[in-house]
């Protein structure tokens, strides 16, 4: 349960940081279920260009999903996570709109230009920027090994037009251009990084503007993000829609499940 502080701390800032949120216990099983997932076959998972390692893994929370995930499930629907959000969106209707597992590895993992992510999902269809991220860190978040950082504030700005950057890694991603970015900058707080130890939970508005840099450190950075939306601004119909594991059409209000997150992912 988030303090009235919390909230307003977030509607302020567009992140709250959560320090030692899952176990050292619950992380060691988190990264167990990636390092069973990353070896499947499966469109679900997007793999680096300098080998054949995982970088992002889709929908771990879905049953449904070839790389679903009964640990991660009950995670998405802890208290710890669905009630945070439910708090910070002012709503209890609440669908995931994606999961995503970044495994930013050691001197491979790559770089995320500044973007806001509703830039993606405002091209999904979503009518209201109304969505926050939960971001758990399975290993401890460093400068050298490619942590987020954040303009403070920055969400309060709005949504800004974005442009489709599919050169400079191996994702494509709508960032916000250079001179938009640079005229921003100037009159924005300093970026702060985003660092903690594993099981540090980090939530954060659609709207915040965003990056990450290269892993330069011998240590991977393991990040897994949950997107929760309103039920009630679920995807319009668009043309040409990405796939249901990173545009979720199944918006029904989840049901909050307990935290003994380590029992229901065993299936207790
Ligand atoms: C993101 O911006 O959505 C992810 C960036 C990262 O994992 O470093
Ligand atoms: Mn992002």
């Amino acid at each position: 349960m988030l303090t009235p502080q919390q909230v307003s701390q977030y509607h302020q800032d567009g992140y709250l940081v959560l320090p030692g949120l899952f176990s050292a216990d619950e992380v060691a099983a988190m990264k167990a279920e990636l390092r069973r997932i990353q070896d499947i076959d499966t469109d679900h998972l997007v793999r680096e260009r300098s080998g054949g390692m995982a970088k992002t893994i889709y929908r771990v929370h879905d049953a449904a999903s070839p790389t679903a995930s009964p640990l991660f499930r009950a995670a998405a629907l802890s208290p710890r996570l669905l009630g945070s959000a439910r708090q910070l969106l002012d709503d209890a209707a609440l669908y995931i709109h994606h999961t995503k597992c970044n495994l930013k590895s050691a001197i491979d993992g790559s770089v995320w230009q500044w973007h806001q992510d509703y830039g993606a999902w405002k091209r999904d269809g979503i009518a209201e920027p109304h969505m926050t991220t939960a971001l758990v860190m399975l290993d401890a978040a460093t400068e050298l090994n490619g942590c987020l950082y954040f303009i403070p504030g920055s969400q309060r700005l709005g949504y800004i037009e974005s442009e489709m950057d599919d050169r400079t890694t191996a994702y494509r991603l709508w960032v916000v251009p250079k001179p938009d970015l640079l005229r921003i900058m100037e009159h924005s707080p300093e970026p702060v990084p985003i660092l903690g130890r594993p099981g540090t939970v980090v939530f954060f508005h659609c709207n915040i503007l965003h990056a990450s840099g290269h892993n330069l450190s011998r240590h991977d950075r393991w990040h897994v993000y949950t997107v929760y939306n309103r039920s009630s601004n679920a995807p319009g119909e668009v043309p040409a829609p990405r796939p249901e594991y990173v545009r979720s059409v199944q918006s029904q209000a989840l049901v909050m499940g307990g935290d003994e997150v380590l029992e229901a992912g065993r299936g207790g």
